[in-house]
């Protein structure tokens, strides 16, 4: 069977703006992906691609073996969506917009069902404009899921849930993906990637830079992440960094080593720090997370947060 969600060299130009640079993924049926990457890197172009919302300026772009931007209702009835910011109007209560959106579909998941399934019973009834932003982002879900779709697109879905309702948006997500729909999720909570993505990409600046099982994206940044930083009145600490073997990042004074090493970079490190009767502030030696990996990816390719280190700010 061919993949639910086939692109190819996907681009996407806004007259000046290349957001969308040549990319290429595919998401099969029964798998959660999940598309990273920092404001602007091109995720919600590429998931409005899919969806039929934008039209793609070159490359190839398949849902369910259908081209999106020339797809009909057929097309439509098939896959559910949760845009980043919806348009539902505020002045229809929860029921009502389940039960206008659902109209559009032959394979109607009941509404009763939906506000049960977002948690959403107490609230029903009342107007949209009258609830929190956690319980606007359910309804946003509930339409998403109205369909009985086989390819959910859901972008940042659970942005504005509490804790407890982002578990449990999780555990929906998972059943979606068990029931063998496949999901294409964009998140910036790289814990959620972590615990729903089967694979992820990270974006950046409308390329990917990284792709894999989040297990696979930790393993890339080495077996342990040595932080520290280096006191204020320490010389350059290029002849510190020299012998190191990992993969340096820097953050003002803040240090952060990924390495396969960690033993004989600390002790370089430790090293040099006891010679000079230095305390390395907040030395710490710990399992890269994913966050890590995708911070010192997105670091790499000229993210807002990228530091420099008086001899530069990384290298391999
Ligand atoms: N309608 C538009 N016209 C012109 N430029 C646009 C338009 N929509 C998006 N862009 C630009 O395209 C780039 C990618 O935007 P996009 O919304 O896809 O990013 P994103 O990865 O979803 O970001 P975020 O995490 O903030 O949601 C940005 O530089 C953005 O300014
Ligand atoms: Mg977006």
């Amino acid at each position: 069977m061919s993949p639910a969600v086939a692109v190819r060299d996907l681009v996407k130009d806004y007259s000046a703006v290349r957001a969308v640079d040549g990319v290429s993924f595919e998401v099969e049926r029964g798998e959660v992906f999940a598309l990273l990457g920092p404001n602007g890197a091109g995720k919600s172009t590429i998931v409005e691609i899919l969806e039929g919302h934008r039209t793609r300026t070159a490359g190839t772009a398949l849902v369910l073996d259908t081209d999106p931007s020339s797809a009909g209702a057929s097309f439509r009835d098939r896959i559910g969506i949760v845009l980043q910011s919806s348009g539902i109007d505020p002045e229809l209560t929860a029921r009502e917009a389940i039960d206008y959106y659902g109209a559009a579909y032959s394979r109607r998941v009941p509404t009763g069902e939906l506000i049960e399934l977002v948690e959403l019973d107490e609230k029903a009834d009342a107007r949209i404009s009258t609830l929190s932003g956690g319980q606007q982002r359910r309804i946003d879900m509930a339409l998403g899921l109205v369909g009985d779709p086989d390819v959910v697109f859901l972008d940042e879905p659970t942005t504005g849930f509490d804790p407890a309702a982002r578990r449990r948006g999780w555990e929906l997500v998972e059943r979606l993906a068990s029931e063998q729909r496949a999901v294409l999720l964009t998140t910036h909570y790289l814990d959620e990637a972590e615990h729903l993505a089967d694979r992820v990409a990270v974006l950046a600046k409308g390329r990917i830079v990284a792709e894999g099982t989040p297990a696979e994206l930790r393993a890339r940044a080495g077996s342990a992440l040595i932080r520290f930083a280096v006191p204020d009145r320490a010389e350059p600490v290029s002849d510190l960094l020299a012998p190191v073997s990992g993969l340096i990042v820097g953050r003002g004074r803040h240090v952060e080593i990924t390495t396969d090493t960690p033993t004989a970079d600390l002790a370089q490190i430790t090293g040099w720090a006891a010679e000079r009767g230095f305390e390395l502030e907040g030395l710490t030696v710990t399992t890269p997370s994913l966050e890590d990996v995708y911070l010192s990816l997105v670091a790499d390719d000229g993210g807002d947060e990228a530091g420099a280190l008086d001899d530069g700010d990384s290298r391999t």
